[in-house]
């Protein structure tokens, strides 16, 4: 589907994806890990053990490129629709990825931040994402905004309930709620918004992802499934946003 053949000219790097200015904040679904082991006659937990993998590698990419914000989808508020089994093994895996990976999260100074309903997972998952939150929250190179348990209508509601209340204890008067103040209470509060929003494995919809924050994400949509998605992907991705012309509702300059 794409081609990773930059302006035909030069192939992409990372000093030509640095000529120009590049987003400031990535929004990953990391779909396609069950379709990625069916392919292969493997369980659906292996794909998203190799989901993982995919997503240290991108973590490190990021931080070559020195992009300052990544979020990725990795449990939303519907999937425990799934079978139990699953749910459970997906649980074991931010364990496994906390236990093997943090130092080296802490040591290149990413701060870890888990944005959702967090409180509803329970047991060693929950202590670990804490711990994890905690031990990087001073850190400024990358802030790896995680979404677990994450729905976006659910963030919504959570940030209006808050407002009620401070509005109800006179802490908030409604003319002081606009944009940026909403925007303030939700979960990604004082970071900038995904310039870019990529979705491995070619579905199109946005399954309840960041909805206040994508209002004008450029969408990068590939059949590639998740455990499969590289670096060539990311950077062609990048390269193909810095090729587009972001009009925010205005006119071509
Ligand atoms: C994404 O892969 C990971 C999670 C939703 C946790 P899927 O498990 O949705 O993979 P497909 O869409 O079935 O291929
Ligand atoms: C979105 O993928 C959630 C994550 C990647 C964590 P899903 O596989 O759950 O989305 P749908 O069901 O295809 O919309
Ligand atoms: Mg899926």
């Amino acid at each position: 589907m794409e081609k990773f053949s930059g302006d035909g000219q030069r192939p992409i790097t990372i000093e030509l994806l640095k000529e120009k200015p590049l987003p400031k904040h990535i929004a990953i679904i990391m779909d396609g890990n069950g379709r990625w082991a069916k392919k292969r006659g493997l369980p659906r937990t292996i794909g998203h053990r190799y989901g993982v993998e995919s997503l240290k590698k991108i973590i490190e990419s990021f931080v070559d490129l020195g992009i300052g914000y990544l979020t990725v989808y990795a449990f939303s508020t519907e999937n425990w629709k799934r079978p139990e089994d699953e749910v459970d093994a997906l649980m074991d895996l931010v364990v496994e990825f906390i236990d093997k990976e943090l130092d080296y999260l802490d040591s290149k100074g990413i701060k870890v931040n888990p944005i959702g309903y967090i409180e509803r997972i329970t047991g060693l998952t929950y202590e670990k994402i804490m711990t994890a939150k905690e031990r990087t929250k001073d850190n400024t190179v990358l802030t790896l905004n995680v979404a677990l348990n994450y729905g976006g209508r659910q963030e919504i509601v959570r940030s209006v309930k808050a407002i009620c209340q401070n509005v109800l204890s006179g802490e908030t008067t409604i003319d002081e709620i606009d944009e940026e103040f909403f925007a303030n209470t939700l979960y990604t509060g004082g970071q900038p918004d995904p310039d870019l929003l990529i979705r491995p494995s070619g579905e199109m919809r946005v399954s309840n992802f960041l909805l206040w924050q994508i209002a004008y994400s450029e969408f990068w949509i590939t059949n590639i499934l998740w455990p499969d998605f590289k670096q060539e992907h990311l950077w062609q991705a990048i390269y193909d946003y810095q090729n587009r012309q972001r009009r925010f509702g205005g006119l071509k300059s």
